[in-house]
């Protein structure tokens, strides 16, 4: 868990641009959850109650990443929390967005969550992607120059490609995805294969969880062989940066776990449907 700076360590200059746009914050208080933001806290304020996100300018990476953000929120504001404010000021970059009194997603086995998720995934996969900067779902695996894998990513859809449990939020009315700090013009599959990855991770079999997904109308955008490249890519990249930089966190090593697990049923799921193909000839 990242160190988090508190609203009150703030620059005085921020705290000041932030108050133009939403008045006196009355209470604020930090939120430690998150890997990428020095600052996320929840803030009570004259506008109401808000979710504040900031990033030091001198961190680029994770500006670059706000500010997709902040570019994608009125674009997607049907699915995810709505931008009240953002100000750059200070060194800092700071971004406010409506509260959600939810909780995080449950993508376990029989959570009543699942079919809530895919629904939202599919108003996603029926929304124009904006004409703003994005990735490109290719460049997401240039590094590993895997020219094939390149061309089966590539589309015109907009995907968000970080849908973790930790980043859906449920009310009793609305499901939130949030965290648009990656949202990427691609194939119309690619959240829908992450899900079930994500779905096999929190204990779905592969078989299950396939199942599952195969409700999701950009699953029927698969083409063929496009599912078995992407879960192979998935179970080695996952061992390699698994292994690299987040040995001992629970989450990764579930997902690298997962990821193996599914490599390895979908290969057995392959050498049965040879063994059929050559059994009838
Ligand atoms: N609008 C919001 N309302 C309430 N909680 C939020 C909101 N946005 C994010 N959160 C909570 O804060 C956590 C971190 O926010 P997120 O946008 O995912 O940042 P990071 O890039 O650090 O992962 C989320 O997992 C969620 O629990
Ligand atoms: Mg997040």
């Amino acid at each position: 868990m990242m160190n988090k700076t508190h609203w009150n360590d703030l620059p005085q200059g921020v705290r000041e641009a932030a108050r133009e746009h939403v008045g006196n914050v009355t209470a604020a208080q930090t939120i430690s959850a998150g890997w990428n933001s020095a600052v996320t806290l929840a803030a009570d304020t004259e506008a109401g109650r808000l979710f504040i996100k900031g990033i030091r300018l001198d961190s680029t990476g994770q500006v670059a990443m706000l500010r997709r953000e902040i570019a994608i929120n009125p674009h997607v504001a049907h699915l995810s929390p709505e931008l009240r404010f953002h100000v750059e000021t200070d060194s800092w970059l700071i971004a406010g967005f409506d509260f959600i009194e939810g909780r995080r997603a449950d993508y376990s086995p029989c959570s009543p969550d699942i079919p809530r998720v895919l629904e939202a995934i599919d108003v996603l996969t029926a929304t124009p992607c904006p004409d703003i900067t994005l990735k490109y779902a290719d460049q997401l695996y240039s590094s590993q120059g895997d020219i094939d894998l390149m061309r089966r990513v590539s589309g015109d859809n907009l995907v968000h490609t970080d849908l973790t449990p930790a980043n859906v939020l449920m009310t009793p009315n609305r499901v939130y995805l949030l965290d648009w700090a990656r949202p990427t013009r691609g194939t119309s599959w690619l959240d829908a294969v992450s899900i079930t990855h994500f779905l096999i991770t929190c204990g779905h079999s592969p078989k299950d969880a396939e199942a599952i997904s195969s409700q999701m109308r950009a699953w029927k955008n698969l083409g063929p062989g496009d599912l078995d490249a992407m879960v192979h890519n998935g179970s080695a990249t996952r061992s390699t940066w698994g292994l690299k930089h987040f040995d001992g966190d629970p989450w990764t090593n579930s997902s690298l776990e997962a990821a193996r697990r599914w490599w390895d049923y979908r290969r057995a799921h392959q050498e049965q449907i040879n063994h059929s193909a050559k059994t009838r000839s």
